[in-house]
């Protein structure tokens, strides 16, 4: 952690000025990019709103993704992706379990999810995958209305269609069925919001495409301004919203559309101009972690300001970023939020499956092929860094004293086992991809977000079990 001291001295004036001149210098790259971009970026936005039902242009998606080979490796991949044995050596069958026509999501053994003692010593963040296709999937992913083109698998073509048949059931316990009237009913006259970035965002969406089934058209509306976007339910007088903060302070990452920068800069302690979009909202669900995920590249922390002359820009680790940005985030959460009822939640990290050695496929296989879920208890991705969820877990806990109560939405593990969850080809490509790539599947695969109806729809189950019961 970096104790930030006031600059004193030459060195400090130094510090200053280099500072100063990076950051003018990286956001006039950054404005010139935008200026020169943003135009066709909105038409196209504009365009593809047009055509799409609304829906925005997001160019995002491989860039924020943790250790995404596509593109950096394309050379290095077999070209040989025809033998792709998804079952080798990796599924114990009798794990498998084939459940059909149990009812799904715990109808069965209500009585026992409603005993408060049992849901109290109840985790579920342990337990397994059930394949299940009675119960799932929980919508039609061809029939939301606000499916986001890039975790619509099955739009644009992934014809296997396993992978929305998976219930998530916990050990010892049941998770309570989602019904989206319910809910519906507990976000009467409030607002949620969805913070932080495009795996949050994946998670919105799921949450919309979970409940706009059961209301009319005349009733529903999903607006997009700028970081915010909207999903209102009129009837309910109730909001549900994603706005885009993939850093939680402020950054050069912070324009919806385009932030793919080089640098990645974020502002300690300078969270107001994000939290005053969300800081009235009922329910907020935070996410943070794939953003400081980037192998090979360091965070700019800028600290101060010009005005007092205290600036200064530090280069840290990811990691020291991080951690930067959490102690911002909670203290802003302290000052502001503190003993209020709102409801807030923390995702924690969502892992990804881009390295087929680490479930025992051939080296150069990512999530591309995967059909199956991965079946070995406790399984855990070399990629996933716990030690970011455990910092987390300690500022969260740190909360709680001091009247700011943030609940850890534990979805990490049921997540690891779902090599078969992510879009791999089949979502839309907002780049051009070159012959190369396209003769390589693996090679701009996405193995980060994940296919809706899938994965994070279990996510937001947790969310509906913790806010209704
Ligand atoms: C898209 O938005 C425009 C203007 O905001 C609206 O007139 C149109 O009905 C919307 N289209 C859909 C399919 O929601
Ligand atoms: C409910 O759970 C209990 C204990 O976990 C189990 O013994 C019982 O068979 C379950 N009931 C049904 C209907 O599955
Ligand atoms: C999440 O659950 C796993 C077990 O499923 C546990 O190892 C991990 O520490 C938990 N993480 C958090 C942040 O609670
Ligand atoms: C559900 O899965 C079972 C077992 O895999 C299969 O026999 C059955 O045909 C499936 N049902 C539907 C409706 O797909
Ligand atoms: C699924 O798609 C693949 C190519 O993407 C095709 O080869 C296969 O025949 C399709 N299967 C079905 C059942 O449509
Ligand atoms: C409608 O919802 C907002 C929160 O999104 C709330 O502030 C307002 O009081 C609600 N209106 C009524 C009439 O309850
Ligand atoms: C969009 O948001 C800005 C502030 O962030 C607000 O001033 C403006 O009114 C909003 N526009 C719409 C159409 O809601
Ligand atoms: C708690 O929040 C209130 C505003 O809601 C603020 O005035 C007060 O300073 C906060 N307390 C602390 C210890 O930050
Ligand atoms: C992508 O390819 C299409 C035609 O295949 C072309 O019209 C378009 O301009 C290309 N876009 C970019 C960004 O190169």
């Amino acid at each position: 952690m970096t104790v930030h001291q006031a600059p004193l001295g030459l060195r400090s004036y130094f510090s200053s000025f280099m500072a100063f001149f990076l950051i003018c210098f990286s956001f006039s790259i950054l404005l010139n990019h935008i200026q020169n971009q943003t135009q066709n970026q909105v038409e196209s936005s504009i365009e593809n709103a047009q055509e799409n039902q609304n829906y925005t242009l997001f160019v995002d998606t491989q860039d924020e993704s943790p250790n995404q080979a596509p593109f950096v490796d394309s050379q290095d991949q077999s070209p040989f992706l025809v033998d792709v044995d998804t079952t080798n050596g990796r599924n114990e069958p009798e794990e498998r379990v084939i459940s059909i026509g149990r009812g799904g999501g715990g109808r069965d053994n209500e009585s026992i999810s409603r005993d408060d003692e049992e849901k109290d010593k109840c985790d579920f963040s342990v337990g397994r995958w059930v394949y299940d296709n009675v119960t799932r999937p929980l919508y039609s992913g061809l029939k939301c209305k606000f499916m986001h083109d890039e975790v619509a698998c099955d739009k644009y073509g992934r014809n296997d269609t396993r992978y929305q048949h998976w219930r998530w059931q916990p050990k010892g316990c049941d998770l309570p069925r989602f019904d989206a009237n319910t809910f519906l009913e507990k976000i009467r006259n409030k607002r949620m919001v969805f913070v932080g970035d495009s795996l949050n965002r994946n998670q919105w969406v799921s949450m919309v495409c979970l409940v706009e089934s059961v209301v009319p058209e005349e009733h529903k509306t999903q607006t997009y301004n700028g970081s915010l976007m909207s999903f209102k339910v009129m009837s309910h007088n109730a909001s549900i919203d994603f706005y885009w903060s993939p850093l939680l302070v402020e950054s050069n990452c912070d324009n919806p559309i385009i932030h793919r920068v080089s640098n990645r800069i974020m502002r300690a302690y300078t969270i107001d101009s994000h939290a005053k979009n969300w800081r009235d909202a009922d329910i907020i669900v935070f996410n943070a972690y794939v953003w400081w995920k980037k192998p090979n590249m360091k965070m700019k922390v800028w600290y101060g300001s010009f005005e007092d002359g205290d600036a200064v820009l530090e280069e840290v680790e990811m990691f020291e970023g991080f951690e930067v940005a959490l102690k911002s985030w909670s203290q802003w959460l302290e000052r502001n939020l503190n003993n209020t009822d709102k409801r807030m939640f923390f995702v924690s990290l969502s892992p990804t499956h881009l390295w087929g050695q680490e479930w025992g496929a051939a080296p150069d296989d990512t999530c591309y092929g995967e059909t199956e879920p991965i079946f070995k208890e406790g399984y855990r991705s070399d990629g996933s860094d716990y030690g970011m969820m455990h910092a987390a877990e300690r500022v969260i806990e740190n909360l709680k004293p001091k009247g700011v109560n943030v609940q850890i939405v534990n979805i990490t593990q049921l997540s690891e086992y779902r090599k078969d969850g992510h879009p791999s080809i089949y979502r839309r490509q907002y780049v051009n991809l070159t012959e190369a790539q396209l003769a390589n599947p693996k090679s701009y695969s996405d193995c980060s977000h994940w296919c809706l109806p899938g994965v994070p729809d279990v996510w937001n189950e947790f969310l509906y079990a913790y806010m209704v019961s």
